[in-house]
Order: structure tokens, then sequence, then C-alpha cells
């Protein structure tokens, strides 16, 4: 039996009493495991902590304000803020394949990562929101897109080379207990209840090469796709269709399709809109979104979003399709 209150101030001890009087450093998504990281860290042991929030360019509408607004603005948490969009677009030129991509990405994240964690001199520990899952899965065999999600997300390799030592105060916690921790911890519930988010970000919704064009179009296309998941509610459970979903998002598509508007002819992109159902992430159902529902949103992403003018919703399940396109 699980008490908060008494949990988090053993939490808060015991993180106090490792570090004593060191510096910690932590990389901040903006993701649940991170961010509920980094709370409980930060009521342990204040502006002992740094936060390094690394902007890839390829986040969602608003997201590097928001991680900002709430950890800075709000908590009063030190947070550094890189924008390193130039160098991560000027990495991607050209490239198309997927895993290249991702190797590009989580490549560049480190390095940034890293050039930043070098100049807090005073640094002894690094934080990462590991949880008790990820220790499970990076003891067994894993392969394909496994090994780069945790590879990546979890920072891989800086340890090693930065000479810090690891502190991971969520390895013993289930993920819907890190959501209530974080919730004690007074972090929004839009932000701990949020759909997970890849490391590579729109890198991997972006089919092909990734520019900057496609990830401004494909990030507001994907706004409204979320804000009218938010606000619309299934009768049945009372549940909105974003909490009835496990990920949903939209994956932009560099074909050009013919449209009219007006009296005039478009040749814009498609937009895909991909929603799902699934408790593991392993197996997945394509969520049957209601009709109107999808009209809506089909009908604000091309009325709102110029250089889009069609939309297409995904009907395949995993497997044999994986949830993401790439
Ligand atoms: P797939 O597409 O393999 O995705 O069905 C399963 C889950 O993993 C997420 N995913 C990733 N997460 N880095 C991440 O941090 C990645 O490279 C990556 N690829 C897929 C995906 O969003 C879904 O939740």
């Amino acid at each position: 039996d699980w008490n908060m209150p008494d949990y988090v101030a053993e939490a808060v001890e015991h993180i106090r009493q490792q570090v004593g009087s060191d510096e910690v450093i932590l990389g901040l998504s903006g993701g649940v495991d991170s961010s509920v990281a980094a709370a409980l860290i930060h009521k342990a042991i204040g502006d002992q902590l740094t936060c390094v929030f690394v902007d890839h360019g390829l986040l969602r509408l608003n997201e590097a304000e928001q991680v900002m607004k709430t950890f800075a603005d709000n908590m009063g948490i030190r947070i550094i803020h890189v924008d390193a969009s130039d160098t991560f677009m000027g990495h991607l030129t050209g490239v198309t394949d997927p895993e290249a991509k991702r190797k590009i990405i989580g490549r560049e994240f480190v390095e940034v990562f890293q050039n930043e964690a070098g100049k807090l001199k005073n640094a002894r520990w690094l934080a990462q929101g590991t949880i008790y899952p990820d220790v499970i899965e990076s003891a067994g065999a894993k392969t394909g897109k496994a090994v780069s999600i945790k590879s990546h997300h979890n920072v891989g390799g800086l340890p090693d080379t930065l000479n810090l030592k690891l502190l991971e105060p969520l390895r013993e916690l289930f993920k819907d207990e890190v959501r209530k921790l974080g919730i004690a911890l007074g972090l929004p519930p839009e932000m701990v209840y949020r759909h997970p988010f890849p490391g590579p970000g729109l890198g991997v919704r972006i089919l092909g090469e990734v520019k900057r064009e496609y990830a401004d179009l494909l990030r507001r296309a994907d706004a409204i796709f979320i804000e009218e998941l938010r606000n619309t509610r299934d009768e049945a459970s009372g549940k909105t269709w974003y909490e009835l979903t496990s990920q949903a998002f939209a994956v932009f598509l560099p074909v050009k399709s013919v449209g009219v508007m007006g009296d005039g002819r478009t040749y814009d992109y498609v937009v895909a809109l991909r929603a799902v159902e699934t408790t593991d992430f392993m197996t997945a159902g394509w969520a049957e979104l209601p009709y109107s529902l999808l009209g809506r949103v089909s009908g604000r992403i091309i009325n709102e979003v110029r250089g889009i003018n069609r939309v297409v919703y995904d009907v395949s399940s995993k497997p044999p399709a994986t949830i993401e396109w790439e």
C-alpha cells in the first residue's frame, strides 16, 4: 500500500543523503519521466539541480515555451534552454533513412547535452528519469527501435564520458506511480497524463528528409488534432478522446495532391492522422474515432494550415504497421 506523502518525504531524504552538497544535472525533455524526476530532485535539493533542455527544432507547437513556463517560471527550477534547431536541421539535410535520422538526432542530442554539462564544472551527478520498466527492458535483449528508444531517450553513454554518478530516483516506480508522484509534486495534469512523444520528435513524423517548412506545417496540424481530441468527449464513457487514445499525432507526407479552394486550384501537402489504443505499445489497434471528430479536424487543418489541402486517417494496426510511420 502506497502512501504518497510518506513516499515523497522518504525519496527527498534519500536524494539529500545521496548527493549531499554536490551539484546535479538532468536532461529535461518535457516527457513525464524526466519532468517528474526534475520536480522530485528539485524538491530535495533546490538550486543544486540544473536542468538542460535541448530544443532540437522537432518539438510540438509551443512545447519549449510550455516546458520553460512550467519548470522555470512556475517551479523556479534552474534550466538551461539550448536552442539547437539550426545544428540539428543542418545535420539532417539530405538524410531520408529513418534509422539514419534517429542516429543523427541521438548523436547530436548527446553532443549538445555533453557540451552544456561540461560547462557546469561542479556537477558530480547525472540525474535521469529511468523508471522500473526501463530497468527491466535494458536488462533483457532488445532489438530494433527499442534499442534506439533507450539509448537516445536516456542519454546513453554520458556517465562514462562526463565522469558523473547516476542519480535515478524513479528506478523502482511503474508509470502509473510516476504519474501519481508527479501530481503530488504539483506538476500540471496535462503534462503528467500526456501521450508519449518519441525522442527524435517530429523527425520521425516527417517522412523522408526533414525540413523546417515541413516541421512548421506539421506542428500546426498536430496541435489542431490534439486540441480537438482533448475537447471532444465520448458520450458513453464521458471521457475525452485524448484520454481514450494512448497516442495520437499527425504525420507529414511530403507528397502533393490537387485540391480546389475558392476559384483556384491548390497543389499542396498531405497530413495523415494516427490514433491508437494500446496498453504496452508492442501491439496497438487504430482508434475508432467518431467521423464527426475526424471531419472537424480535417476541416480545421485544411482551412487553417495553408500548405496542406488533404487529410487522411490511418486505419492500420500494429502489427504489422508500427505506431510511428518511421
Ligand atoms: P513503434 O513505431 O515502434 O513505436 O510502434 C512504439 C512506441 O515507441 C515510440 N518510439 C520511440 N520513442 N525514440 C523514442 O523515444 C524513438 O526512436 C522511438 N521510435 C518509436 C513510439 O512513439 C511509440 O510510443
